[in-house]
C-alpha cells in the first residue's frame, strides 16, 4: 500500500445501524374498520461495538408490542408496515431472515421432537449434518442447564425448560438480532429471575442486539440498555430511556433504592403520561444517583 494512502484511522467510524423505524404505521383492516395497531412508530438502533443493546419495550395490552417486534421479523400479518421504512442493517426489511431470530411466549416446540432435536431444527434446515448438529445441540443444552435432558420431549418438561429450548433453539442459530416477545411470562418468579441471568449472561457471550417485550418494568430496568415505553389508542412509541447495564444479579439489584424508585416512576408514567405520535424528544439517559 501507498504510505501516503489515508486510513480511516483519525475518523471515528459511525456505528452501523441494526434497526430503523421511519414513521411505522400498521393498520388491521380497511376503510371504517380499520384498527391502526401502531401508528408513526420512528426509532433507531445502532450496533454497539463488542456489546449489542438490549432494547426493553413496555407498554399497556394492546399497544403494539408484538407487532412492532413481528414487523422487524417480518411476520405476517403484522409484516408488512401499512406505511412508513422499516430497515435491519441499513436494507429495507422484506421478509424473515436468519439474522433475525424470533422467541415468543407460546415457546413453538415440535412435541414429538427430544430436546437436542428441537434445538438443532434450524440447524437441519440448514443443512447442517447429523454429528455435528448433535454436538451443537449438547452444547447448547448444557448452556442453558439442560445436559441430560437431551433425549426428553417437550410433554415431559416444565414450562421453565421448554422455554429453555425454545430459547436455544433461537440462539443457536447467531440471529444478530434477537427478538424476545414476553418469553418469562408463563415462569414462576423463582425461575424467572434464573431465566433473566441466564439472558444476560448469553446475551454478553453473543452481542446481538435483543428486543425484549415485557409487562414487569423491573424485567425492563433490570435487563435494558434502553427501554422504549408505548402507549395505546393508538399504539405509539412515547419514551425512550436509556440505562445502565447489570452488574450485579437482579435479586441484589432489586434492593437499591433508585431501582425501585425508577420501577415505581416508569409505572406511574405507564399509567398517566401519554404524549401523542410522533418525533419523541430524544433518548433521555437515566444514571443512578445512589
Ligand atoms: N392479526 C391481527 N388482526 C387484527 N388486529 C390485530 C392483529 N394483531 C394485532 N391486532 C391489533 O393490533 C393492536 C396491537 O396488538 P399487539 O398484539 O401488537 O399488542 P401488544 O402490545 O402485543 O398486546 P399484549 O400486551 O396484550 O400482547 C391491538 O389492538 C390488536 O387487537
Ligand atoms: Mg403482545
Amino acid at each position: 500500500m501507498d504510505e501516503h494512502t489515508p486510513t480511516s484511522v483519525d475518523v471515528p467510524a459511525k456505528p452501523a445501524e441494526v434497526v430503523r423505524f421511519n414513521k411505522v404505521t400498521k393498520s388491521f383492516g380497511e376503510g371504517r374498520n380499520a384498527k391502526v395497531a401502531i401508528q408513526d412508530v420512528s426509532f433507531v438502533v445502532h450496533d454497539l461495538p463488542d456489546t449489542g443493546e438490549l432494547i426493553a419495550i413496555v407498554g399497556p395490552s394492546g399497544c403494539g408490542k408484538s407487532t412492532l417486534l413481528r414487523i422487524i421479523a417480518g411476520l405476517r400479518p403484522h409484516f408488512p408496515a401499512t406505511s412508513g421504512d422499516t430497515h435491519a442493517f441499513g436494507k429495507p426489511i422484506e421478509r424473515p431472515d436468519a439474522d433475525r431470530g424470533m422467541v415468543d411466549q407460546k415457546y413453538s416446540l415440535m412435541p414429538h421432537l427430544t430436546v437436542a432435536e428441537n434445538i438443532a431444527f434450524g440447524l437441519k434446515l440448514r443443512g447442517v449434518g447429523g454429528r455435528e448438529r448433535r454436538d451443537r445441540a449438547h452444547a447448547w443444552a448444557t448452556k442453558v442447564g439442560l445436559e441430560g435432558n437431551e433425549d426428553k420431549y417437550p410433554s415431559e418438561l416444565s414450562g421453565g425448560m421448554q422455554q429453555r429450548v425454545s430459547i436455544a433453539s433461537t440462539l443457536i442459530l447467531e440471529p444478530k438480532i434477537l427478538l424476545m416477545d414476553e418469553p418469562f411470562g408463563a415462569l414462576d418468579p423463582k425461575i424467572r429471575m434464573q431465566m433473566q441471568e441466564l439472558l444476560v449472561q448469553l446475551w454478553n457471550e453473543q452481542q446481538s442486539t435483543v428486543f425484549l417485550v415485557t409487562h414487569s418494568m423491573e424485567e425492563a430496568i433490570y435487563l435494558g440498555d434502553r427501554v422504549m415505553r408505548m402507549a395505546t389508542k393508538p399504539g405509539r412509541l412515547v419514551e425512550e430511556l436509556q440505562l445502565p447495564r447489570p452488574d450485579e444479579p437482579p435479586e441484589a439489584m432489586r434492593k437499591r433504592p433508585w431501582f425501585n424508585d425508577l420501577t415505581q416512576d416508569l409505572l406511574h408514567r405507564l399509567e398517566t403520561d401519554a404524549p401523542p405520535a410522533g418525533e419523541l424528544p430524544g433518548i433521555e439517559k437515566w444514571r443512578p444517583r445512589s
